[in-house]
């Protein structure tokens, strides 16, 4: 099956560009902020790759973070941004580096907490240096408290030329609600802020990705509205029922009922019995090292598509009701070595 490429999200697109020409044009000192919210495979993570790959000028400088784990250690979004990256020409502390970086040789208990926020703030700053950057934060809603703090205080700070753009699930959803729901009160609160809520696909929208997927056939207007109602316009679950059914006839797509999907697993995270290709375990080392789905295509060479089709294939094995979930399964079941990313 071909990947599929973005379908509407246009006046999103716009908007987001626009937030990034406030950056570039230096009319804004503090950093313009844009928070997407959207409940589980709705789409921002697409979109904020998609926004990120069509700005002009392109980001003199990208740092991308994402929440890794559950029960995540402090400045987990730091520690992934700076996963991989060599900090060796940043004037800070090596001992403070090593412990915001989560370097397991990191000295405990060195700095006091407002020392290590003012630090991580400062190695922000040393990276974004003259700017213009994009700050991505995937999946606030399972950041840890630290994290948190630190993206506000990014948010407000003076003289920093980024665009922070955040995705996440509705602070509901999160780990620790109030602290995500105060997190994005925050982020929202900072003026010129933009705000985005992700609604499903439109019946449209989802005729575009069937007419792509089945090459360019515009598919009946009754299985669209069969395919809506299956999936109710979340592209993850279509991605998944596309899936399903590759290599087969648009009809196949109503024919069998979706399998029951992973999002509300019988036994989550029992693991123990899973059988997982050698491609799986590849793809999962990527998403324990906080990758998106276009960087483990990237490490892998292999299609965004295909690569969706693993994860996919992943969370149904293992029981997880998201990438974050099948890290923590594969960090709990000491699988497999992350690959650096
Ligand atoms: N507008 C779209 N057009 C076509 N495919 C899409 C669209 N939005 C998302 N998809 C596909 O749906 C799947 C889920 O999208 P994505 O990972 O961006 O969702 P998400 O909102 O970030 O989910 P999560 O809350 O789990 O992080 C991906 O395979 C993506 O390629
Ligand atoms: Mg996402």
């Amino acid at each position: 099956m071909m990947p599929v490429s973005m379908v509407g999200r246009a006046g999103e697109l716009a908007e987001l560009d626009r937030a990034w020409s406030t950056v570039v044009t230096g009319r804004r000192t503090a950093p313009t902020v844009a928070v997407i919210s959207g409940d589980a495979g709705v789409g921002k993570s697409l979109l904020v790759a998609a926004a990120v790959d069509s700005f002009t000028p392109r980001p003199a400088v990208l740092l991308s973070g994402a929440a890794r784990v559950h029960d995540p250690a402090p400045y987990d979004w730091l520690a992934a941004v700076l996963s991989g990256r060599d900090t060796s020409a940043l004037d800070l502390p090596p001992d403070a580096l090593a412990w915001l970086a989560q370097q397991p040789t990191a000295p405990r208990e060195r700095y006091a907490p407002g020392a290590l926020l003012r630090l991580a703030v400062r190695t922000v700053r040393l990276l974004v240096g003259g700017g213009p950057a994009v700050l991505v934060v995937e999946d606030l809603h399972a950041l840890d408290p630290a994290s948190l703090n630190l993206l506000g205080e990014l948010a407000t700070a003076a003289e920093l030329p980024a665009l922070l753009l955040v995705a996440t699930r509705p602070a509901a959803d999160a780990v620790a609600p109030e602290l995500a729901a105060r997190a994005l009160a925050r982020l929202c609160g900072v003026p010129g802020a933009v705000r985005q809520r992700l609604g499903p696909l439109r019946p449209a929208e989802v005729a575009e990705v069937l007419t792509q997927v089945y090459d360019g056939t515009r598919p009946p207007a009754a299985l669209v509205r069969a395919v809506c109602a299956r999936t109710g316009g979340n592209p993850y679950t279509l991605t998944e029922l596309l899936a399903a059914h590759a290599g087969q006839e648009p009809a196949a797509l109503l024919r069998r009922p979706v399998a029951p999907t992973s999002r509300a697993p019988a036994e989550p995270l029992a693991g123990g019995e899973v059988e997982l290709t050698s491609r799986e375990l590849e793809v999962l080392g990527c998403l324990v090292a906080g990758m998106s789905n276009k960087q483990v295509a990237r490490e892998l060479g292999i299609s965004v598509r295909t690569v969706t089709v693993h994860v996919s294939n992943l969370l149904r094995k293992t029981g997880a009701a998201s990438r974050t979930e099948a890290a923590i399964w594969a960090v709990r079941h000491r699988l497999p070595a992350p690959v650096d990313g």
